[in-house]
């Protein structure tokens, strides 16, 4: 019993392997697009700011970034408990995520080649950095005497179709909310060293550069393809993504703000930093932002907070599954009645915005 509480079970598929988180809404997805019309696009309108992006990728700034170094030979069962869990949830979270990019821009790499060099050459270049987070988050896995079996994931795990516009909105936005995540640890961690528990964090500052880099990449794309960001759908879709990618983070962090609290974060306050630096972002790009200053937009996520807390509950109680889908039904139907309004509150154009150096 005390060592079951010491180290928390994983169910694993093999000794070390662990089995992958269950698939829910709010966890990484794997995308798939349609690579004709991936092929076909024009760059011509941004090409000069496209072939300075190839040029940062070719360079390969972080090469000899992620090397473990003697920090990482020690023994890490200190860390136990809750902690440990949370801690290897984390890392797996961030894995999965690194390596969905990663399969995505390799296939889009492999299918351009000979179509579309230019932009094959940058998803291969991006496919490369993605290898290496998920390998050395993976890396970090194994501290924990856990791994995960990537081969399997890329198998056994479900892939959703986007249309490349789609892809485009989506693979931005988590490139940048990306960097915002590792940027906020990385400084939070500089000012607390104290609270480093574990070395992986003080890698964050080159690599949150990649994922920088590479929402700099859909940026250009974006702006070669104005007709992805200049009619009423674009802005509806943008609201869509912005609404999504935010909403998913903070219904996750919520639910895990002891892990952040074991780095020194409040799980709030960090993601409505992130939250705000990622819409600021994305206004240099999309026709519209959302109103996240505004109070109805916290409070109208706090409802979907405590909603899952009860689903949650529901979910490990003893009552009979068809009865869980009755006591469930209302939570859902709240949800999807708030992410609705909160997709209706009133955005903030953007076209003023991107005159201004931001
Ligand atoms: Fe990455
Ligand atoms: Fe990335």
């Amino acid at each position: 019993m005390v060592d079951s509480l010491k180290k928390p079970g994983f169910e694993e598929i093999r000794p070390g392997v662990k089995v992958p988180a269950k698939e829910t809404l709010l966890t990484p997805r794997f995308y798939t697009t349609d690579f004709e019309e991936m092929a076909r696009m024009d760059l011509s309108p941004n090409e000069d700011e496209l072939l300075a992006i190839l040029e940062e990728f070719r360079v390969d700034y972080n090469r000899h970034h992620f090397v473990r170094d003697a920090e990482f030979e020690q023994s890490w069962e200190h860390i136990d408990g809750e902690t440990r869990q949370l801690f290897v949830e984390f890392l797996e979270r961030s894995c999965t995520a690194e390596f969905s990019g990663f399969l995505l821009y390799k296939e889009l790499g492999r299918r351009l080649k000979d179509k579309n060099p230019l932009l094959a050459e940058c998803f291969t270049l991006m496919s490369r950095d993605e290898a290496r987070h998920a390998g050395f988050l993976n890396k970090a896995m194994s501290d924990f005497n856990l791994s995960l079996d990537l081969g399997f994931l890329t198998k056994n795990h479900k892939y959703t179709f986007f249309k490349p516009k789609f892809i485009f909105y989506a693979t931005y936005l988590s490139e940048k909310i990306g960097y915002w995540r590792y940027i906020t640890i990385y400084r939070h961690l500089e000012k607390h060293p104290e609270d480093r528990i574990y070395p992986i964090f003080r890698f964050f500052e080159n690599w949150c550069q990649d994922e920088n880099r590479h929402g700099d990449f859909f940026d250009a794309i974006m702006k070669a393809q104005p007709q992805f960001l200049n009619d009423w759908k674009a802005k509806l879709w943008s609201r869509f993504f912005l609404l999504s990618v935010f909403a998913t983070m903070y219904l996750n962090d919520i639910q895990r703000a002891d892990f952040y609290a074991s780095l020194g974060l409040d799980a709030r306050e960090y993601d409505k930093y992130v939250i705000e630096k990622t819409n600021e972002t994305a206004a240099r790009v999309f026709p519209v932002i959302l109103d996240v200053d505004k109070a109805e937009f916290y409070d109208r996520l706090e409802i979907c907070v405590k909603n899952n807390e009860k689903l949650g509950a529901i979910t490990s109680s003893n009552t009979p599954k068809f009865l869980q889908f009755f006591q469930k039904l209302p939570l859902y139907v709240s949800n999807g009645w708030q992410f609705l309004r909160l997709y209706l509150m009133k955005p903030i154009e953007t076209a003023s915005l991107q005159g201004v150096a931001r």
